[in-house]
């Protein structure tokens, strides 16, 4: 072997072992890595940062979308504050000043403000603002007033009532036997002398009023003198209209002859997701019993303090607010009506709330225009209709429409001219999908600010504290 060669040989040799070596090494290093990389890398099921990004997902669906589910509205961000502060870790059965735990001094501070605001707002000789939810108020209230196997009248589900007035729900739990009003479609009314012959008949022990689908006043005084003959109370639950109670545009049923009256804080009222109960003076201890320890134990009190300060942006702009509600459902209406839709009412001049009622029929039913429409922007319900039987519920004849939120974000009724035009465009099929949600896009730039509050701010933003 000559000497060179052999250099090079055992050159090329030991090039060959650092090389096989160093792969080895990359090899194991990448083993490791991947090792490393498995130990740590969150599993999607435990990543909270995907929660952040799904929620913005929502928040920015919702800036350039039109949000017209009528029980639904926005808060400002000074009811949202309250949300995310320590009140939401704490405890405070019982009255102010009565609790059953320490630590509620500045607690009960919160809740009377809260009672003093709904008492002016509502002009009430009593009020609990403890229930969390409208059902729950409901239910307190049926825990109030009747024993089960107590009969009592409500609006059927297909009229407009809502399923807790109903033996699938609330009243069933509480053992109640429910006969329905007899309704006239036509008026969109309860039939005062069929309910009083039926009534006579069936001696109820509470008579519900207040409905889901509600565009009228219903005829509270009527009832109550029906009440006075059989010996039954009457509750209205005004989850829909409470905020246009309060801003004095719709009827004021306590005074109108209600023993008693529940609603969620959340649907025309500005917010949170709670409710309150008025009542007369001589049932208010059974109220309240009945809310604590009746069915409530905590009442979530981040969400009390926001109710307080919805209290207070609803004695401020809640009148001006409920105008202009009102002004715009009646305006989106006679649009659709004009564009050929058949639209709810139209005998007593189609709404006086904040709702919109069509029978689409002609287009299909009601879910399968509520789903065309959401693939253009716009957010609405599939309802039941009078003429309806609960088989329909898959597939109703109508869509409810609510104009509460985009009131709330400063909308009028040139805006309702133009919703009706998209609605109708698209459910007739002469709008395409990406030319409506264009259309809702452009729309939604302009009123992406919450109004009637203490300061204008933008409505869909998150709020990130980290
Ligand atoms: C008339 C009526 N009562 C009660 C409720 C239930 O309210 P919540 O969702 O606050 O329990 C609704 C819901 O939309 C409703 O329409």
């Amino acid at each position: 072997m000559k000497k060179g060669e052999m250099v090079h040989d055992v050159t090329s040799c030991s090039f060959f072992a650092l090389y096989s070596w160093l792969q080895i090494l990359v090899v194991k290093r990448e083993a490791t890595v991947h090792k490393i990389k498995k130990a740590f890398v969150i599993p999607v099921s435990m990543n909270y940062e995907k929660i952040y990004e799904v929620i913005k997902e929502h928040h920015r669906f919702y800036a350039d979308s039109l949000p017209m589910i009528a029980s639904e509205n926005i808060t400002s961000k000074f009811v949202r504050r309250c949300y995310v502060s320590d009140l939401g870790h704490r405890y405070a059965e019982g009255k102010v000043g009565e609790r059953y735990y320490q630590g509620c001094t500045f607690i009960d501070e919160i809740e009377e403000i809260a009672l003093n605001l709904t008492e002016e707002l509502f002009n009430a000789d009593h009020v609990n603002v403890q229930p969390i939810s409208g059902v729950v108020a409901n239910t307190a209230a049926f825990f109030a007033l009747t024993n089960p196997g107590d009969r009592v009248m409500a609006i059927s589900v297909p009229c407009g009532g809502h399923i807790s007035h109903d033996t699938v729900s609330s009243a069933g739990l509480r053992g109640l036997e429910v006969s329905y009003y007899p309704f006239d479609s036509q008026e969109f009314d309860i039939d005062i002398d069929a309910t009083r012959k039926m009534a006579l008949n069936e001696k109820p022990r509470l008579f519900i009023l207040g409905s889901s689908l509600i565009l009228f006043p219903q005829p509270v005084k009527e009832i109550r003198d029906i009440a006075e003959e059989v010996g039954a109370r009457v509750m209205y639950d005004a989850s829909h209209v409470l905020g246009l109670i309060a801003g004095k545009r719709f009827q004021d049923p306590i005074k109108e002859g209600a023993d008693v009256m529940t609603g969620s804080t959340h649907k025309t009222f500005f917010g949170p997701q709670r409710a309150i109960i008025v009542s007369r003076k001589e049932i208010a201890d059974r109220i309240d019993r009945a809310v604590f320890p009746g069915i409530i134990s905590n009442h979530h009190l981040n969400t009390l303090a926001g109710y307080a300060i919805a209290a207070m942006e609803m004695k401020l702009f809640g009148e001006s607010y409920a105008d202009q509600v009102i002004r715009n459902a009646k305006r989106l209406a006679e649009r659709m009506h004009e564009l050929g839709m058949s639209v709810v009412g139209e005998n007593r001049g189609f709404t006086e709330s904040h709702q919109v009622v069509a029978d689409v029929r002609n287009y299909g039913g009601g879910s399968a225009v509520a789903e065309k429409l959401e693939r253009a922007g716009i957010i609405l319900n599939k309802n039941l209709l009078p003429w309806d039987s609960l088989k329909d519920t898959e597939n109703p004849s109508g869509i409810r429409l609510g104009v509460q939120e985009l009131t709330r974000l400063g909308m009028k009724e040139g805006e309702m001219d133009e919703i009706a035009g998209i609605i109708h465009g698209v459910v007739s099929g002469s709008l395409t999908y990406s030319k409506a949600r264009e259309r809702v896009k452009e729309l939604r730039n302009e009123f992406n600010t919450v109004k009637f509050t203490f300061q204008e701010h933008p409505a869909y933003e998150f709020y990130d504290l980290c």
